[in-house]
């Protein structure tokens, strides 16, 4: 059986509160990309990305989840707008619904979190190829700060599409259950292990139990990882810290590592 993270729905808004994350995705999903398109969200959670889809142009968006309460969350919330569809279904196993682009929000915390493997694997066994974002770098290194500190609201933070969704929500409660600020980040000993397609099979050498270490992915929706964001996941407590790719190279000096 694939892990498969459970999420309260306070756990997916605090997601939206998450800035760092959730910025990175509206300007993807507003840069043009949709319009005209099926769009299928995979693993709607929040609706947030179903949501900027639709804003940003798209003339459908298959909303999918594996949680029955996801769904109905989801179902209630876009209940108003006949261009959304809900599917309930798991994407490691199910057929997933036919569309022009497909988007997720599945880095999770850890190397192998939410299956992630088993959803690229049957993505591939589907012929799914338009999924984003796929460019990844994993790195493995030590990983510190001075706290755990839940994060303070940071909505004021969020892109003015990311602002809109969270108005358009009925019942939006900010909560910090997910999202964490780290000052004094500081990553040392960073040994750059792999550049990798996700939509290819994952190698097995990269499988997280042979490894020693906190794992840094950097997920970008270009290859140039200009619009990318960071995830990084602490084995040791499980901490899980989202940040664009371009302040977290600053804050730990990750080039230096790469040579
Ligand atoms: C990290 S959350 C992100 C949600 C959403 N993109 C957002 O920004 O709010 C991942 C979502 O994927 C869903 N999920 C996890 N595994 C899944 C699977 N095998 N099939 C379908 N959905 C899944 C979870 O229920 C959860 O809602």
């Amino acid at each position: 059986m694939p892990y498969i993270e459970q999420y309260t729905m306070h756990q997916l808004w605090s997601l939206v509160g998450d800035y760092r994350r959730t910025n990175v995705y509206s300007y993807w999903l507003m840069s043009g990309v949709c319009e005209g398109k099926t769009v299928v969200d995979c693993g709607a959670g929040s609706g947030l990305c179903t949501w900027l889809a639709l804003r940003g142009g798209a003339s459908h968006v298959i909303a999918c989840d594996i949680s029955p309460e996801v769904c109905d969350y989801l179902r209630g919330q876009f209940k108003d707008i006949p261009q959304v569809t809900v599917v309930e279904l798991d994407l490691c196993h199910d057929d997933i619904p036919k569309g022009d682009i497909y988007i997720h929000e599945l880095v999770g915390n850890s190397l192998l979190g939410e299956g992630m493997s088993q959803i690229f694997s049957n993505m591939r066994s589907q012929g799914i190829e338009n999924i984003y974002p796929h460019h990844a770098r994993i790195s493995i290194g030590s990983v510190s700060h001075d706290a755990f500190i839940p994060s303070t609201n940071c909505d004021h933070l969020l892109s003015p599409y990311a602002r809109d969704f969270i108005n358009f929500l009925e019942d939006y409660e900010w909560n910090n259950s997910l999202t964490v600020d780290y000052p004094n980040l500081q990553a040392t000993g960073i040994s750059h292990i792999a550049n990798v397609d996700l939509r290819k099979p994952m190698p097995q050498h990269l499988m997280e139990s042979e490894r020693d270490g906190d794992i840094i992915w950097e997920v970008g929706f270009d290859p140039q990882f200009v619009v990318s964001y960071s995830n990084i996941n602490a084995t040791s407590n499980n901490w899980n810290a989202k940040t664009p790719y371009a302040q977290f190279v600053k804050w730990c000096n990750i080039e230096s590592f790469r040579g």
